[in-house]
């Protein structure tokens, strides 16, 4: 098992390529997870510990909506510095081009992902380089917004925090790995982020097939593990007759 893990997506490999054909064409999309929740409140973390949790699942790729800011003018990175720039409204998000990977994704295609620096509020020059996976995981403060990206998902998760243990983990995560101060942080949050959470983020939790706390979670990981594999088990039942007609050789499944 080896895994990449650049910036804020994780792309764990036993070196299998998922649901291919004969030809090399996809049989299968890939399964989708879409997990939202507030900042901080744990999205990576429990996007993580589902992966750990597959434990022998082929291909899982981990999509950050944090890599899908958009750019911003000079003028907007001064703003940002003062902590006066609203990064939590849905527009602050290139949601083309989040749902363009994601779906890059879904059909086993590869893509490429943006990336973006919180320290310098700024998306960079390069870009990271990800392909097909059996299972891909978007997570993000704005995943179950839109109603068309809904759809995309297989699985809705909403990871449920309450807001003072959202605070008090953004505050350390923010100040240790973001180059924040803890008074700009208090600023931005109260100005922003909170907000933004009672109006466009706690709304989509209706959304979710199943809400999972943000902290003491491992009985809803080991729940949404156990559905994943069954439904990949499914699948494959229902692709194999094809994946094996298809096959030139007696490769293993
Ligand atoms: P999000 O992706 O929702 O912004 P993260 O997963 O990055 O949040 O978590 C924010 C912080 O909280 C991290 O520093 C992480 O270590 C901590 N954290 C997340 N989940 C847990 C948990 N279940 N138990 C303890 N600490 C956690
Ligand atoms: O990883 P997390 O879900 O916490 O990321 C979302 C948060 O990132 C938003 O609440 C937003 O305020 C913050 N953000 C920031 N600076 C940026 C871009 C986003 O603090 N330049």
């Amino acid at each position: 098992t080896t895994i990449h893990a650049l910036k804020n997506t994780v792309l764990k490999s036993h070196g299998r390529p998922p649901w291919y054909g004969e030809d090399g064409q996809p049989i299968s999309d890939a399964f989708v997870i879409g997990i939202a929740g507030g900042s901080a409140s744990g999205k990576t973390h429990v996007a993580r510990q589902i992966v750990q949790s597959l434990g022998s699942i082929p291909t899982v790729v981990i999509l950050s909506q944090d890599s899908f800011y958009k750019r911003h003018t000079p003028e907007e990175v001064a703003l940002a510095m003062e902590n006066k720039m609203d990064f939590d409204h849905p527009d602050a998000l290139d949601m083309p081009m989040f749902t363009q990977c994601l779906m890059d994704l879904k059909k086993c295609r590869q893509t490429n992902v943006p990336v973006y620096s919180f320290q310098e509020h700024q998306r960079l020059d390069e870009t990271q380089y990800l392909y097909g996976a059996t299972i891909v995981i978007a997570e993000g403060i704005m995943t179950l917004q839109d109603p068309a990206l809904r759809g995309v998902y297989d699985l809705k998760i909403f990871v449920q925090a309450d807001s003072d243990l959202m605070l008090a983990r953004r505050i350390r995560r923010d100040v240790k790995e973001r180059g924040r101060s803890v008074e700009g942080v208090l600023d931005q949050y109260l100005r922003y982020v909170k907000p933004a959470y009672d109006n466009f983020v706690l709304p989509t939790s209706r959304y979710a097939d199943i809400i999972v706390p943000g902290s003491d979670n491992h009985i809803a990981i080991e729940l949404i593990s156990t559905h994943v594999r069954r439904q990949l088990r499914e699948r494959a039942r229902r692709f194999r007759p094809k994946i094996v007609s298809r096959r030139p050789t007696g490769l293993p499944l």
